[in-house]
């Protein structure tokens, strides 16, 4: 669909399973060379980086531990092999009251969701500016970085955290040709909405079936979303569609969110 993804370095943090996974598929389908890291590929296996295929490899990488982000900047660089779309998925959630909740969740939100953002933003995007590359950083954000939802306090503070940063690192690197842009999705069917719907149900005292339901019923669209709803917004903020864009954070939501 898009020629000039052919052969493109592609990094996508947060790869293992769900958004994260159909976005390294859409970009494989392209002919782009994507370098998939997630926490749950094989430390002792994959300690740099695995080769799978020619335009696939695979790599262990914790987006908590900023050494582990620099020490993966660092070998991509000396081995020449600087990503020029920069996606950052991984990401982590808790529901609970905020009342009731733990401060220790609070950290946890935010040590995936807006340090590693931050990380990975901050060491791959000092990359693209040292080698003179126009490139793309991308972050899969939330509606939750633009609304309040019950039980979400962690995960709403981490995400429009990162809108923030977002914002002020597409002012700086404007002038680099480097856009910086958000994806938030809305209601998406993955493992971690399932089990979030599990621990909404236990809270709410009724069943994640009935919580699905209400799910539904408040997209406009009529349906939730799947991983493929997102990766398709991946694609165009990698292609050259969006060159006129910078500090955005696109809805995918089917309605639900409309600012
Ligand atoms: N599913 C939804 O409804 C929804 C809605 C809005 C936003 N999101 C966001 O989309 C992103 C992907 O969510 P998903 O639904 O695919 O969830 P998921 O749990 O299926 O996938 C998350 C991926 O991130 C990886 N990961 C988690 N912690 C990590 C770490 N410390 N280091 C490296 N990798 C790590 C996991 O191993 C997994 O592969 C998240 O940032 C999430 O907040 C999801």
């Amino acid at each position: 669909m898009f020629k000039e993804l052919k052969n493109k370095r592609v990094l996508v943090v947060g790869s293992y399973r769900g958004i994260g996974k159909s976005i390294v598929d859409n970009y494989l389908n392209e002919g782009s060379i994507v370098y998939a890291a997630d926490i749950r590929f094989d430390a002792k296996k994959y300690p740099k980086l695995t080769k799978i295929n020619d335009h696939y490899y695979r790599i262990h990488v914790d987006v908590r531990n900023e050494k582990e982000i620099i020490d993966l900047a660092k070998y991509m660089d000396a081995h020449h092999i600087v990503p020029e779309i920069v996606i950052h998925v991984a990401g982590i959630s808790t529901l609970d009251y905020m009342l009731e909740s733990k401060t220790s969740d609070f950290y946890r939100n935010f040590d995936t969701n807006t340090c590693g953002f931050y990380f990975v933003a901050k060491y791959f995007g000092r990359l693209l500016v040292k080698h003179h590359i126009p490139g793309k950083i991308i972050v899969v954000d939330s509606q939750s970085g633009k609304n309040g939802y019950r039980f979400e306090a962690s995960y709403c503070g981490s995400k429009h955290a990162i809108l923030g940063i977002l914002r002020v690192l597409a002012l700086e690197i404007a002038k680099y040709h480097i856009n910086v842009n958000a994806i938030c999705p809305g209601i998406i069917e993955t493992a971690m909405k399932h089990r979030e719907r599990r621990d909404a149900a236990r809270i709410r005292h009724t069943t994640p079936e009935a919580i699905k339901k209400e799910d539904i019923s408040q997209v406009p669209l009529g349906r939730t979303g799947q991983p493929q709803d997102v990766a398709n917004i991946a694609l165009f903020l990698g292609s050259h569609l969006s060159d006129y864009m910078t500090g955005q954070a696109i809805n995918i939501t089917g309605g639900m969110t409309m600012h």
